[in-house]
């Protein structure tokens, strides 16, 4: 569903040169649900904004569903760190927007915004503004604003990293319900192992500067997941162990061998 060849971006800036990412090769099957794992500035959010058609490739192909990306698709959506909503907008019009932007027919489209409030637990909200909400309450507003248009792709970027850890378990399993329901394929930037093991079919671990893959783990984890007890504890502790050590891994110089002689 998403193919990335040889994906490369730098940033030129006054103060030099940025190399963000470097040789990026990465399949994503449709439906597939990948974790993007890797250090504060490897280049998570360069990668999602290249996907989204948000930034220009310095080198390299990105094709969704086969064809080159160029700029942003009403297919994938969108989902940032911060809610990012509209102040001045209410609730349930913060979640028609991609609808009017896009010319849906809102009609259509009103219950299933509905819908989906009711769902995230938003019931009563829908005339509220988003400053009468909190941090929480407005992330699960974009996140209903993001599955409006039941998009195919959902590139996701730390979205739930700003949240208390309670409001977090709930937000994670909501994702997974979607994602268990209707198959998205989706690609979401993290840097809690905790939250990778928990989502992901795979783990894609990047590498800092430039950005690198270091390795794809893939996650043999029944579903729906938890992190408290459960069946699984033992293989849920496996990885996580397997993903912290890579993630803590240094750089050797090319010149040394990883085993040392
Ligand atoms: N617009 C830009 N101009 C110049 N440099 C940039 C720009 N965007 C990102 N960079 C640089 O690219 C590198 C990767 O940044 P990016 O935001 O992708 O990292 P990240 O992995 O998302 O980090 P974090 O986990 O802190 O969000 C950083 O060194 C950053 O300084
Ligand atoms: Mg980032």
């Amino acid at each position: 569903m998403i193919r990335l060849s040889g994906v490369s971006r730098t940033f030129e800036g006054r103060s030099g040169r940025v190399e963000a990412l470097r040789g990026i090769d990465l399949d994503v099957a449709e439906g597939e649900f990948v974790a993007v794992l890797g250090r504060s500035g490897c280049g998570k959010s360069t990668l999602l904004r290249l996907i989204a058609g948000l930034l220009p490739l310095s080198a390299g192909e990105i094709t969704v569903a086969g064809t080159p990306i160029t700029r942003p698709r009403q297919d994938i959506a969108m989902l940032f760190q911060k809610p990012a909503l509209l102040p001045w907008r209410t609730v349930l019009d913060n979640v028609l927007l991609p609808v009017e932007i896009f010319g849906w027919s809102r009609a259509k489209h009103r219950e299933r915004a509905r819908q989906l409030l009711d769902v995230a637990g938003l019931a009563g909200f829908e005339k509220r503004l988003p400053h009468e909400l909190s941090g929480g309450m407005q992330q699960r507003v974009s996140l209903c604003r993001s599955l409006i248009g039941e998009p195919r792709v959902m590139l996701m970027d730390e979205p739930f990293s700003a949240l208390d850890a309670l409001t977090r378990e709930e937000l994670s399993g909501e994702l997974q319900r979607v994602h268990m329901e209707n198959k998205p394929t989706i690609v979401f930037v993290t840097h809690s192992i905790d939250e990778a093991v928990l989502l992901a079919d795979r783990v894609v671990v990047l590498s800092p500067r430039p950005g690198r893959i270091r390795k794809v783990v893939e996650v043999a984890i029944p579903r729906p997941r938890t992190l408290g007890r459960n069946a699984h504890l033992a293989d849920v502790a496996q990885v996580s162990a397997d993903l912290h050590e890579l993630l803590m891994e240094r750089e050797q110089p090319a010149s040394v061998g990883a085993e040392g002689h």
